[in-house]
């Protein structure tokens, strides 16, 4: 069994940060959301690992390699544009070969890992495999229609009017029949080759589509709700250390992980939160579900329940919170006169001020 792994897409509603790094490479508690799905790959015994990458192919493959890390191997297959999930299993038609393949999309989290699914897709073997999940809002996502006997009989992809709440979540499994469902279908609506059509295909045609509801924890860490949300999650079963220095003027409360070289001084923590190595913190707290990435400054500061990404300096700045904050970014204080905010954002960034 191989695996495809998608890390394509252009990640518009994590812009700006997408604008300059890759959406599955926004890190959850300092390590690349992406990197959770490959772990989990490799833990159901997967070695073979097909990458799917679009414009920002350089950061990914310079980020995970050949995959040794994870004990993986990996293949690199470009996407000329993201044309759709079925459009990038059509690409990586000569990886797969004629193998059962898992179809993981790189931005999504599922806490427990896919190692039980992929063992019953391979004892049962279907021709696909599809998991589900109740969602409060069908209509963002592909939904599902099931039988009386629970059987997919519909699906389809970000209906006005869903017909159930079950969400297709972002791990597929698949025998080769699927190359044919994907050579058959025209492109949706919004120009994509839809996966949903692929296996609505497969169901018309009489091909076994099994589904799993799973009740366990899925995010698709699209937007930055949900990536805090996630971040949130992850650090609750942090493994706290303190690798780093914290003098004995300051408090650190309960799960917090300070890696090597960084230097806490004055400071409040409390947890779960992490700080990234070399990041200094000085006369600041940093409160619950923060993630801190490497090489950061905070001074005279709050921040709580936000990510941030390396080489950022946070001065004078109470409090900040529910923010992703990405790569070298400062935030100061105005001077006093005039009472202003002061702005140089990128393209599609969003700010919100408390006036
Ligand atoms: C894709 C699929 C959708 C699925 C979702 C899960 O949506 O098209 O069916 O529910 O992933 O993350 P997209 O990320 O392309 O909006």
């Amino acid at each position: 069994m191989k695996a495809l792994v998608l890390a394509g897409g252009s990640g518009t509603r994590l812009r700006p940060i997408t604008h300059t790094s890759a959406k599955q490479l926004v890190p959850v508690a300092n390590k690349p959301v992406l990197f959770y799905g490959l772990e989990s790959i490799a833990a159901a015994g997967i070695r073979e690992v097909g990458i799917v990458v679009g414009h920002s192919a350089e950061e990914i493959q310079s980020a995970v390699g050949a995959g040794d890390a994870f004990g993986l191997d990996t293949t690199y297959i470009r996407q000329e544009a993201p044309l759709g999930l079925a459009h990038a299993v059509l690409v990586s038609r000569d990886f797969l070969q004629d193998e059962d393949f898992v179809m993981y999309l790189g931005d999504n989290f599922i806490v427990g890992g896919i190692t039980g699914l992929v063992d019953e897709f391979r004892r049962a073997r279907p021709d696909a495999g599809i998991l589900l999940t109740r969602v409060a809002d069908p209509s963002a996502f592909g939904v599902a229609e099931l039988g009386t006997t629970g059987r997919v009989c519909r699906l389809e992809e970000k209906p006005e009017q869903p017909r159930s709440d079950l969400a297709l979540v972002g791990v597929y499994l698949f025998s080769p029949a699927v190359h044919r469902a994907v050579r058959a279908i025209k492109p949706s609506q919004r120009g994509e080759l839809e996966i949903t059509h692929a296996l609505q295909w497969l169901i018309d045609e009489g091909y076994e589509v099994r589904s799993t509801v799973i009740d366990g924890y899925w995010k698709d860490t699209g937007n930055v709700s949900d990536m805090l949300e996630v971040n949130r999650t992850v650090l609750e079963s942090l493994e706290p250390a303190v690798r780093g220095s914290v003098d004995t003027a300051s408090q650190i409360i309960g799960r917090v992980r300070i890696e090597e070289g960084a230097r806490v001084t004055g400071s409040r923590i409390v947890g779960p939160a992490i700080v990234g190595a070399g990041t200094v913190i000085t006369h600041s707290y940093v409160g619950p579900y923060t993630s801190i990435a490497a090489g950061c400054r905070l001074l005279d500061s709050e921040i709580e329940y936000s990510i941030v990404l390396s080489g950022s300096a946070i001065q004078g700045v109470r409090r900040v919170e529910a923010s992703l904050i990405g790569r070298n970014v400062d935030v100061t204080p105005a001077p006093a006169v005039p009472a202003a905010h002061r702005l140089v954002l990128g393209d599609h960034s969003k700010v919100q001020i408390s006036a």
